[in-house]
């Protein structure tokens, strides 16, 4: 999604901008542009292209862009199309103030119609172009006051802009008669300001930042601030100045780094062990006294104790890693658990019930929709007197410095260090990992499982690290030979139940994402009820079938597709029942509650090849965002 950088300081702007803009390329776009104001001449030049940043170095090629105070985003078209016209940074009629603005101002229409007949002109399509027009008019109401034309001059008339706001907001504001001053306010969407050395940077996530400083002081939701060379102000929504020590950057947090991978994507599927090792590592630990091992969650689990049911809120991949969870939490754990999209619940969220525990889960913290729907559960359950309704949030996420590690004190933080491809693969198996350690933790404190059955799942999820790396190995090349005869494919279909429901859609949700080949996973039962109308030689079924109570079933829903022509596909270790697969692609034998782990890694490999193979950008996919922060 849209991506901020903005700075003040003594250096040149320009390379600071480009190079923070470059860092945020990962989240999404489809154009983009910068404005630097010259401090000599008190001028705002900006420039803006469609497409990838490198249209926008060319551009930049031949224009002379001094200046150390600028501004830049990468645009995610939501009001108008990505074209030039609608590319930020968008401007006063007088081109003295910019704006960069990521979010959405749902009453736009109605103060763009209040402008207009003012006699405003607009040039884009875009909610954000209100801004620089509404702070102009601000501005010229606040020079009959005489207040001098500064920093502070430029902060009260933002501020009484985004009073009038409806909606969300990350922006950062440029006035030409200030040229050192920056003015960045945020609103339900994510801004951090980095403390470097002669300058401060400010930005949408912190690869922005990483390489100028690893100190950093992220925005509170509602914040408004002045950067200068000299120093930050920031104010909450009552005015009030704030004064807080900045934070280090975690190191995962600051290495980007492709590694010899072709792709993100790729140095993400294999980054997998090392998340496993990881996982195991912060939160398994073995009790000294009897042996045994607990899961070491970093927040008092008391409260388990009391709760009777979970609801998880989650979007995209993270919503499969939900459903894995849910089927782990209440058959491994017995606690009646519902997954709900965060879009959905957030406008038909199910009748309060007592003791629930809400989870949250979202990679990047971010989502608008999740965020949204837990400030909401926060909100109606903190308004009711009965302890009972008290909420209990856990997030289980990989920016623990993001909204949502803000927002929901207990964190499972997924450690899997910055997920670059806009396809979720190392973060979504943390996330599972994350469900595995919650339903053993419930399991011992409800007594739903013996300790021997425990014990077994446990020594499981040790082993995992050289299971992955062995399924990478075997699988990498194979899945790459058959990404060329799916090459010219149209239709998929992916099959699973029980556990591995999840991990069919999971499936069909990367091949979808990164090849654009249109594929649908099913739960197979399901197939058919419908989805068998689709079945010919040309559409490839991909069955998932994991030794243990459904197994038998997934064949006989597999022997049901061959019957139809389908080339078909086993994700399945070499046993009984397998033969009938056209290709079968080995698993290692597990226990049922293991297989997603496993099941998703060859799938993964899958997508990626057939995509690599069709020369997509794999890591950027069109349309798609890594950090959805609109609704
Ligand atoms: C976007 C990403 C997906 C991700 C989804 C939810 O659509 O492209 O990969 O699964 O958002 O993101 P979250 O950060 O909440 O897990």
């Amino acid at each position: 999604m849209c991506g901020i950088v903005a700075v003040t300081g003594y250096k040149k702007a320009l390379p600071l901008l480009m190079n923070g803009l470059e860092k945020l390329e990962y989240r999404g776009y489809d154009s983009a542009g910068i404005a630097i104001v010259n401090s000599e001449t008190k001028n705002i030049t900006c420039n803006k292209a469609e497409g990838k940043l490198k249209n926008l170095i060319k551009n930049l090629n031949d224009k002379n862009m001094p200046g150390t105070v600028g501004i830049g985003h990468t645009r995610w078209a939501t009001h108008g199309k990505p074209e030039i016209k609608n590319a930020h940074p968008h401007t006063n009629s007088s081109g003295t103030i910019a704006v960069v603005q990521n979010g959405i101002i749902e009453n736009f229409q109605d103060l763009k119609n209040k402008l207009q007949k003012e006699g405003v002109i607009f040039n884009s399509d875009t909610d954000t172009e209100v801004i620089p027009h509404l702070i102009q008019r601000e501005l010229n109401t606040l020079s009959k006051l005489n207040l001098d034309k500064n920093g502070s001059t430029l902060l009260v008339a933002v501020r009484n802009v985004i009073s009038d706001l409806e909606g969300s907001y990350a922006l950062a504001v440029l006035w030409a008669d200030a040229p050192t001053s920056l003015v960045v306010a945020r609103r339900q969407a994510p801004l951090i300001i980095g403390l470097g050395e002669g300058e401060f940077i400010c930005a949408s996530d912190t690869p922005a930042i990483a390489n100028f400083t690893n100190i950093i002081l992220p925005m509170e939701d509602e914040e408004i601030a002045l950067l200068t060379p000299l120093g930050i102000e920031i104010y909450d929504s009552n005015n009030e100045r704030q004064y807080r020590s900045p934070v280090s950057l975690k190191v995962s947090e600051q290495i980007m780094d492709k590694m010899n991978f072709k792709h993100y994507m790729l140095k993400e599927i294999y980054d997998q062990p090392e998340t496993a090792k990881n996982w195991l590592k912060n939160y398994l630990i073995k009790d000294l006294e009897n042996g045994q091992y607990q899961i070491n969650y970093p927040f008092d689990t008391k409260f388990f104790e009391s709760i009777e049911r979970i609801e998880i809120i989650a979007c995209g991949t993270s919503k499969h890693a939900a459903m894995v969870g849910k089927f782990l939490l209440e058959q491994f754990s017995g606690i009646p658990t519902n997954v709900f999209y965060a879009s959905e619940f957030r406008y038909s969220p199910p009748p309060l019930l007592p003791n629930t525990l809400t989870i949250g889960v979202t990679q990047s913290g971010e989502t608008a929709d999740t965020i949204a729907a837990i400030d909401m559960e926060i909100k109606r359950r903190s308004s009711k007197e009965d302890k009972k309704f008290t909420p209990n949030l856990i997030a289980i996420t990989n920016r623990k410095e993001s909204s949502i590690g803000r927002q929901v004190l207990n964190i499972i933080d997924i450690c899997a260090g910055i997920e670059v491809g806009v396809a979720a693969t190392k973060t979504f198996f943390g996330q599972l990992l994350s469900f595995y350690g919650l339903a053993i933790k419930f399991a011992q404190i409800k007594g739903t499982q013996g300790s021997d059955e425990i014990d077994k799942l446990i020594t499981e999820l040790i082993k995992l690290p050289p299971l992955i790396e062995d399924l990478l190995e075997q699988h990498n090349e194979s899945s790459e030979k058959l990404a060329h005869d799916f090459f010219n494919i149209k239709d998929v279909i992916f099959l699973g139940r029980g556990i591995n429901y999840p991990i069919a859609l999971e499936g069909a949700l990367k091949l979808k994402e990164i090849s654009y080949i249109h594929a649908a996973g099913y739960p197979a039962g399901e197939m058919k009820h419908g989805p068998i109308a689709l079945l010919d030689k040309k559409v490839p079924v991909i069955s998932i079938a994991s030794p243990g109570q459904v197994f038998d079933k997934v064949i006989s829903n597999a022997q049901e597709a061959k019957a139809r022509d389908s080339f078909m596909i086993g994700i399945a270790p070499e046993c009984n029942g397998t033969e009938i697969f056209d290709y079968l692609m080995k698993i290692p034998s597990s226990t049922e509650w293991v297989s997603p782990l496993l099941n998703i890694v060859p799938l993964q490999l899958l997508s990626y090849h057939i995509a690599a193979h069709r020369g997509l950008d794999v890591d950027q996919p069109r349309n798609l965002a890594k950090s959805v922060t609109v609704e």
